[in-house]
């Protein structure tokens, strides 16, 4: 569905990814992995338009969409949520998830957001609440449900779990295996990659801007060099 061919991308003069090769297939879980700086958030904030490309193809569905604006990669089905999540703190929870329907007629923003709330329960108790308010995990309900106003085929979600408790991963965990389930294919950016490997059904590892490792989760979780090289696995004890 979303293909990446010798993508480079960066800022100016400063390449951050430097030729990476990267396939989603429809209803898949495609896992982005790797240290600080390494270029995960460069690659995804590329396949929405918002990182220059200085070579290489993106395609969706084998068009070429390289060059196009980032809201109609978004009305192609296209959505983020970003790291550090954006959200407008001073905005509701209501207005916030509005705003991530902002390309779809409101009859349609009134649908989409049903099955939000439906997916994240707790965000229905707090739509007059300013986003800047909320815990950190309901942020990132936010975050995710606000993409999600946009009805994606392909949601791009940066640090999954950063900053989150165990329990509320859990949830945003299970709620992404809810959209795969519906058909959504979702490329995931994690630093913490344990939870990542347990879902996801493809692991692209970078380092410094280069795809070093590339393979099935099954595959990752069982290479214990990469593991100890790349994955860090053993930061995180299991909840
Ligand atoms: N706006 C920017 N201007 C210039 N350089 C940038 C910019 N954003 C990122 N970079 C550089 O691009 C490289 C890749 O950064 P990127 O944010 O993609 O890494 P990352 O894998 O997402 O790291 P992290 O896990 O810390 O979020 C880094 O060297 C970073 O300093
Ligand atoms: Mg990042």
């Amino acid at each position: 569905m979303l293909t990446l061919e010798g993508l480079v991308c960066g800022y100016g003069p400063f390449v951050a990814v430097h030729g990476l090769d990267l396939v989603v297939p429809p209803a898949g879980v495609v896992a982005l992995v790797g240290a600080n700086g390494a270029g995960k958030s460069s690659t995804i904030m590329a396949v929405a338009g918002h990182v220059q490309v200085l070579e290489g193809t993106i395609r969706l569905d084998g068009e070429d969409i390289t060059r196009l604006p980032a809201r109609e990669r978004l009305r192609r089905g296209i959505a983020l949520s970003p790291e550090g999540r954006k959200l407008f703190p001073d905005l509701t929870v209501a207005e916030n998830l509005e705003i991530g329907g902002y390309i779809h007629p409101r009859a349609r923003v009134a649908r989409s957001r049903e099955r939000v709330l439906s997916l994240f329960p707790r965000l229905g108790e707090r739509l007059d609440q300013q986003a800047g308010s909320l815990s950190g995990g309901e942020q990132q309900m936010v975050a995710i449900g606000r993409a999600l106003m946009a009805e994606p085929r392909l949601l791009m979600i940066d640090e999954v779990s950063l900053g989150l408790m165990p329990k509320v991963i859990d949830q945003i965990y299970a709620a992404i295996v809810g959209l795969r389930a519906d058909g959504i294919a979702v490329l995931l950016v994690e630093q913490s990659t344990r939870r990542a490997l347990a879902i996801a059904d493809e692991v692209c590892v970078l380092e410094s801007g280069r795809p070093v490792w590339r393979g099935t989760a099954a595959e990752a979780r069982g290479n214990q060099t990469l593991i100890d090289a790349y994955l860090g696995l053993r930061e995180e004890a299991p909840s």
